[in-house]
């Protein structure tokens, strides 16, 4: 491949104006996931870069983050723990409130999906407000677990959630912006 990697990923990602209301511009990962090419340079992107992290679980967040996060556990051999909207989980949950570029939710996890001390990746697509990474992260380390990075395909800086999460304390990966 002559294209820079990143740049392959981010000219397939679509945008799509005013959804999923006026104002918001809808970054697209379906034709990522859809084209082979664009889909393994991407999991390999994530592949190379945390396969010597000697990392024990990759935690994605609901949706496309399981898509990613669960193809990327499988490749680098370990376990998946799904960060979940609030009430889809059947077992004991701890729970995180947050908002996000267009309205406001709640995550959850099991609370026996991280052991204290375990390194963690938390994945999901995108990162907007960063409110979303910042609930979830929240989370894993409530349930103990070392947040060794957080990584997205997509950062929109204009929105300020990757700087605030990186005010948090925490190390954040994106492919694109
Ligand atoms: C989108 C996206 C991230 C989040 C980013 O998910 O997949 O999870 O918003 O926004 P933030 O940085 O402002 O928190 P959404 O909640 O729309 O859910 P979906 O994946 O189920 O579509
Ligand atoms: N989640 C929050 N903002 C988003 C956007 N602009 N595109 C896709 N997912 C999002």
């Amino acid at each position: 491949m002559h294209i820079d990697p990143a740049v392959y990923v981010r000219n397939t990602i679509r945008s799509v104006p005013d959804w999923p209301r006026p104002g918001v511009t809808f970054r697209d990962i379906t034709p990522v996931l859809q084209d082979p090419r664009s889909f393994r340079v991407l999991i390999d992107l994530f592949v190379y870069r945390y396969m010597r992290q000697r990392l024990d679980l990759v935690a994605g967040v609901d949706a496309r983050g399981f898509i990613l996060g669960s193809v990327l556990a499988y490749e680098l051999n370990l376990g998946f723990v799904p960060v979940r909207k609030k009430g889809k989980l059947p077992f004991r949950t701890v729970a995180e409130e947050y908002s996000l570029e267009y309205g406001n939710a709640t995550v959850e996890m099991h609370t026996d999906s991280v052991r204290p001390g375990q390194r963690v990746l938390l994945i999901d697509d995108l990162i907007a407000t960063g409110g979303t990474m910042v609930a979830a992260s929240k989370l894993l380390q409530r349930l103990g677990a070392n947040v060794v990075e957080a990584a997205a395909i997509i950062d929109l800086p204009e929105l300020g959630g990757s700087q605030a999460l990186r005010e948090t304390g925490l190390d954040i990966y994106t492919v694109c912006s």
